[in-house]
Parts: structure tokens; C-alpha cells; sequence
């Protein structure tokens, strides 16, 4: 193998340590592959954007789907930020980390009855219904609970967010909410709707969005409608404006908006809006803040490529198999070494558990702890047990301590719930 330059691993950026907490340390105690999380970053995260937003009466909902860890969101809890959820499961997580009902709001195309049932028994703050057969079932199901459910219609604004076709979502041909035509007839209608205010507006145009425009175009949509909607006589007390702000998974070439840049752009949109506004951030809180600790298992010479074979996987993290996403790859060790070519991936048996292709990196051997990065969304909170690999231990770090917060998963607990098939029925 031939190294195709030679440079100290400083002019690599090799990181040694999290919010002061020694990872080659952390990684000794605790075992790889690790996802830690730094609660530094993420409160600074939160104070950022918070501060953009003064003067607004607005209310952050993180996006739990990003990272569900039950001390994320109880961290989310304690910084006065609410929970955007998907799910019946989502929400008992939120409720478990002691989120109030009234910070929780309830998005996706497919809320079930028992779902909706559910969210109301606890009295959310407001459900971003995104279809008319979800609308009618919120109706029914408040009726017979006989209270009355706070709705906002999620308009589909068929907006090109220029992000990556598996996380774009409002485009006319995504499954994400509805015409403005549609939601048009839902407030003339919803007088009818006895036991549901539809008195809300909700977008989200996508993820890892890294211009202001298809933001500034969706929000116009929205705000024109809104004006529409007021001229008609109807209440909008609140605009959803989602989530979507991206983040940097590769430095010098990911160019994140600031948020004080993305908040400008929603005062203009919606100038002479009175009512409140709610924003759905999940990635823009935690990716940047999260890692996942992996080891070198081996370097493997193969036919046409050198290969880092890490104990990390597709299953640990799956964005590079999903959406052939970039993460930086960086050493843990500043020690000086020749830098050389990989393909860098994972056990499992597939040609997609590949986190990086003729990826530059300073020279590896068996053992060496690396840095995957920007891993605190929509990584372990996608993690399976493909290939039956336990799920990864969790941790959060703070100002030179640790506490983890998911442990390795054990064998037993991987197999719990399966059993040998000795009772047959029939249905
Ligand atoms: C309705 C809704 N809101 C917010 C988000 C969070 O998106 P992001 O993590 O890009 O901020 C998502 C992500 O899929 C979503 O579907």
C-alpha cells in the first residue's frame, strides 16, 4: 500500500476528547462501538436558538425520532423544549422523561386509532393531522372521549428542499400532508367538527436543508394562506414551521445555515403574525453533538481496495448504507501518521455496510479507536440488531463526566420476547 501523502494526524483534526471527557478512556471502560453525546453542545444548541427566537412567543418541539434516549429528552425537558412525536411509543418515552402533555405535539401520515386515542387520554397540545380520513377519526375518537382535540392542518407546500429524495417532504408528490387546496376546505368544513379546533398551521418541507431559500419559499406559502385563512373569518392560533435545519457532516463542505439567519428568514415570512409559533428541530439539536466510538477490528487487503474493517456497523449507525450519507471518519490518537486510502467498513454481511469509500485517513492497524461523527440523530435511533449485534451502548458526557444512559444490550435481551413455536393455534 502506498500512502498517497504523508501528514501529522493534527493536520487531520484527530479529537481526543468530548466535552472534556477522554475518549480513549471512555472507550476502554465502557467497550465499541459507543454512541456519546455530548450535553455541552446540545444545551448550547438549544440556548442558540432560543436566543434567536426572543421577542417571539415561539416554543421549540424537538423531533424525538432524531434521538429518543430517554436522557436526551429529559435534557430537552429541563431547557424548556417540547417533543414533536410519531408515535404511541414516541410519546411514552416523552411522557417517561417528563415532558408535560401540553409540550407534546403529534405529526405523520399514519397515526392509528389507538394512537390518536392514546394522545388525547393525555391531553397533548396538538395533533398536525395529515390526512381527511385522520381528521374525521380525530373527530370521532374526541367525541366519544368528549373532549375537544387541537388540530393543525400539515400543508404540503410543494417545496423543492434540495436535500436528499429519502428525506424530502414537501413535494406534491411526497405523502407528507396536503394541498393548500385541501386544507382550504377543511377549515370551511370544520364547523362541523364538533369536538376538533382546527385552528393551526404545520409544514416541514425535509431534513438536513442547508439553504434558507426553500425554507423562505415554503413559509411564504404557508403565511399567504394564513392571511387567506384570516380574511375568511377562521382563528390561526399557531404555525408549525417544522424542522429541517441541516447540519455539518463534513467540514469544509457543509455550509449549515446559523440560526439567527434561519429564524430571520420566519420573522420576515410570517411578519404580523400574532399568534404562536412552534418549530420542530431534531437533527440541528443533536447531530453535531453525538459520536460513535468504534474500534479497528482489522485492516483487510482486498482484491482492489484496502479495507478498515470496524466493530461498528450499518446496524450501529445506518445513514452511509440509507442514504449514502457522509460522516467524518477521524482518529482518536494525534500520533503522526502517514495518511493512505480505505474503503472503512463494518461486519455485517452486506456490500452497503460501508460507512466511507476511498476515504483519506492517517494509516490504521487492529485496535486503533476512531471517531465516526455528527452521529447524535437518526443514529442509534435507527439502530437494529442486523446480524444479531446487540445495540450499542449510549452515554452522555458532560464537563469531564459520564453517565451512561443505554447499556450494551445483552444477548438474553436480544432474543427476549422469541420462543420455540410448541403452541400452534388456529385463528
Ligand atoms: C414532521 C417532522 N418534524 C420535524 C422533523 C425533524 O427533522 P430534522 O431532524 O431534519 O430537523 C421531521 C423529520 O423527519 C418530521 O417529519
Amino acid at each position: 500500500m502506498t500512502p498517497t501523502s504523508v501528514a501529522t494526524a493534527h493536520s487531520f483534526v484527530a479529537q481526543a476528547a468530548i466535552d472534556d471527557v477522554d475518549l480513549a478512556a471512555l472507550a476502554a471502560r465502557l467497550g465499541t462501538p459507543l454512541h456519546a453525546y455530548s450535553s455541552s453542545a446540545i444545551r448550547q444548541r438549544i440556548g442558540g436558538l432560543q436566543a434567536a427566537l426572543s421577542g417571539l412567543d415561539a416554543t421549540i418541539f424537538f423531533a424525538v425520532k432524531a434521538n429518543p434516549n430517554l436522557a436526551i429528552l429529559q435534557l430537552m425537558a429541563n431547557a424548556g423544549v417540547g417533543a414533536d412525536i410519531v408515535s404511541v411509543g414516541e410519546l411514552r418515552r416523552s411522557l417517561h422523561a417528563g415532558m408535560p402533555p401540553e409540550r407534546i405535539v403529534f405529526s405523520g401520515v399514519g397515526k392509528s386509532a389507538d394512537e390518536i386515542a392514546g394522545a388525547l387520554t393525555v391531553g397533548i397540545h396538538r395533533f398536525n393531522v395529515e390526512s381527511h380520513d385522520e381528521l374525521l377519526t380525530l373527530q370521532r375518537l374526541a367525541k366519544a372521549q368528549g373532549v375537544t382535540a387541537r388540530a393543525a392542518a400539515r400543508i404540503n407546500p410543494d417545496v423543492d428542499a434540495h436535500t436528499h429524495a429519502k428525506i424530502s417532504t414537501g413535494k406534491s408528490e411526497n405523502k407528507f400532508g396536503v394541498s393548500i387546496d385541501e386544507a382550504r376546505r377543511w377549515f370551511a368544513e370544520h364547523r362541523q367538527l364538533s369536538h376538533v379546533q382546527l385552528d393551526g398551521l404545520h409544514v416541514h418541507i425535509g431534513s438536513q436543508i442547508l439553504t434558507l431559500e426553500p425554507f423562505r419559499l415554503a413559509l411564504q406559502r404557508v403565511a399567504e394562506f394564513w392571511r387567506e385563512l384570516e380574511q375568511a373569518g377562521h382563528t390561526v392560533t399557531s404555525i408549525d414551521v417544522g424542522g429541517g435545519l441541516g447540519v455539518c457532516y463534513r467540514a469544509g463542505e457543509d455550509h449549515p445555515v446559523a440560526a439567527a439567519d434561519y429564524v430571520g428568514v420566519i420573522r420576515e415570512a410570517l411578519a404580523g403574525y400574532r399568534g404562536r409559533l412552534l418549530l420542530e428541530p431534531g437533527r440541528y439539536l443533536v447531530a453535531e453533538a453525538g459520536v460513535l466510538l468504534t474500534r479497528v477490528i482489522r485492516v483487510k487487503p482486498g482484491i482492489e481496495r484496502q479495507f478498515l474493517v470496524l466493530d461498528a456497523a450499518m446496524n450501529d449507525l445506518q445513514r452511509p448504507s440509507l442514504y449514502d450519507a457522509w460522516h467524518d471518519i477521524v482518529p482518536v490518537s494525534d500520533e503522526s501518521r502517514p495518511l493512505t486510502t480505505y474503503d472503512i467498513v463494518g461486519p455485517v454481511c452486506e456490500t452497503g455496510d460501508t460507512f466511507a469509500r476511498n476515504r483519506v485517513m492517517p494509516e490504521c492497524v487492529a485496535g486503533d479507536l476512531l471517531l465516526i461523527k455528527a452521529t447524535g440523530a437518526y443514529g442509534a435511533s435507527m439502530a437494529s440488531t442486523y446480524n444479531s449485534r446487540p445495540l450499542a451502548a449510549e452515554v452522555l458526557l458532560n464537563q469531564g463526566r459520564y453517565a451512561v444512559v443505554r447499556r450494551r444490550q445483552h444477548f438474553e435481551e436480544m432474543i427476549a420476547g422469541e420462543q420455540p413455536a410448541r403452541h400452534w393455534e388456529t385463528t
